[in-house]
């Protein structure tokens, strides 16, 4: 029988690369302080309504990429693609609106999208999510995008580039939509097939396409920052003063149109260079109509994401390493059989005051365990043989200096913690 194999598009996070994943969400949860956003852990499946309304029906995500079932009880559940609609979904059931606003979550888990695998894109990914609900001023804006460049700055990554636009709001949108088609129509034949097919149902998201021939045709594309109403306009203008201000490198960009629906006025997108074709980090803006999509009262939003994947690997890029990979401190040799047993309670009582130990389960030999003791990285080894046990004394090694010396059994302890 051929061997079960993880399926397509997911991968195993083994030990050398996950305490690089604990890393990324302990500085997430600093940032998550230091902000003022509290977490929150929502449910892994949602109804498919959720993401069919909240992200929009003619979308990659809910045409072609959703693991939708329909449940025991004949319920269409989705696993969840992303953490927006169900962070705004649980806002709005917990009556959050009633409390001071804004309200700022941040969350993380697996989400998943039915995509080509490649480099830096999974079918089951990790996402750090945060999100400000209940404010409309542009300075919210701001704040999020500065969240994620901090993040990013204490994750000891640099030469992000975060770009901005604007994609208007169903006011002025149309407006843009309209002059765009009447720009693609005359060419649409040049288009690729995916451009066509987007014509008719989300025409911005032409601006979006990677082939070159497609980028090409739509160089001398209107703009959508000529398009904005003054309302958009003044937003936009407010963000990226604010982005000045606090010194922020960005650049914007009147290409960037967002994958998911909901946006309104603000989007962006920080890119890293060590990713290749998937080359986004982290993808966020704002979403005031997101709210009302789902069924509730109009609650503006704004907040972003980044993909922990694509973090580590940028990180493995560039070299910036969170340290070491966290080594076991003692390894406790037990030489003769009569000794396992004093291993095995010195091993205990190291332990209970919060210093990693570890000792040998095969049978190995002193050299073997010695030699063990260095793989897993220890600091110190303590030796236990019969005559060690007849004196009451453990043989106690510094192993980066190699010196060896003989103490009582009753200082290992005090010596471990001096
Ligand atoms: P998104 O751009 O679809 O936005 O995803 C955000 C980030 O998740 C991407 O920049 C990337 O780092 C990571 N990501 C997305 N898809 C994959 C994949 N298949 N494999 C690996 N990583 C992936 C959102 O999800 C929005 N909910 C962001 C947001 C929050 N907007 C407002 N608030």
């Amino acid at each position: 029988m051929e061997a079960i194999k993880a399926p397509r598009g997911t991968r195993d996070v083994l030990g050398d690369e996950s305490w690089k994943w604990a890393h990324v969400l302990d500085v997430c949860r600093d940032v998550a302080r230091d902000f003022g956003y509290s977490e929150v852990l929502l449910p892994i499946f949602e109804h498919t309504e959720l993401f069919s309304r909240g992200i929009g029906d003619t979308t990659d995500i809910v045409e072609k990429e959703m693991y939708t079932f329909i449940d025991r009880g004949g319920r269409s559940i989705t696993l969840r693609p992303e953490l927006t609609a169900s962070m705004v979904r649980s806002y709005l059931e917990h009556g959050m609106a009633h409390q001071p606003q804004p309200v700022k979550l941040w969350g993380h888990g697996p989400m998943f999208r039915y995509e080509r695998p490649q480099k830096g894109r999974y079918r089951q990914f990790q996402q750090v999510d945060f999100e400000t609900l209940g404010a409309a001023n542009p300075l919210a804006d701001v704040e999020t995008i500065d969240t994620s460049i901090e993040l990013y700055r204490r994750l000891g990554i640099s030469n992000l580039q975060v770009l901005i636009n604007s994609v208007g709001c169903p006011k002025c949108r149309p407006v843009y939509r309209s002059a765009l088609q009447n720009f693609l129509g005359d060419r649409l034949r040049d288009f690729c097939e995916t451009c066509q097919d987007r014509f008719e149902r989300n025409p911005l998201r032409v601006l979006d396409c990677k082939k070159p021939g497609c980028r090409e045709l739509t160089e001398s594309a209107p703009l959508v920052l000529d398009s904005l109403c003054d309302d958009c306009r003044v937003h936009f203008d407010t963000v990226v003063t604010g982005l000045s201000r606090i010194g922020a490198n960005f650049r914007t960009d009147n290409r960037l149109v967002r994958g998911l629906d909901y946006y309104t006025k603000t989007a962006y997108e920080i890119l890293a260079g060590e990713l290749g074709a998937q080359n986004a980090v982290c993808g966020g803006g704002r979403y005031d109509n997101l709210a009302e999509a789902i069924g509730g009262p109009n609650v503006p939003g704004v907040g972003f994401a980044s993909g922990i994947e694509r973090i580590v690997l940028t990180m493995e890029g560039q070299g910036a390493y969170p340290g070491e990979r966290p080594a076991t401190d003692v390894y406790v040799i037990a030489v003769s059989s009569d000794a396992s047993l004093e291993a095995v309670s010195l091993v205990h009582e190291i332990r209970s005051v919060g210093i990693s130990a570890d000792m040998d389960y095969m049978n190995r030999a002193l050299k073997a365990q010695m030699k063990q003791a260095s793989s897993v990285g220890a600091k110190f080894a303590c030796i236990i043989g019969s005559d060690e046990m007849k004196s009451g004394m453990v043989g106690f090694k510094n192993m980066a200096s190699g010196d060896q010396e003989l103490i009582p059994r009753d200082e290992v302890l005090v010596r471990l913690t001096a």
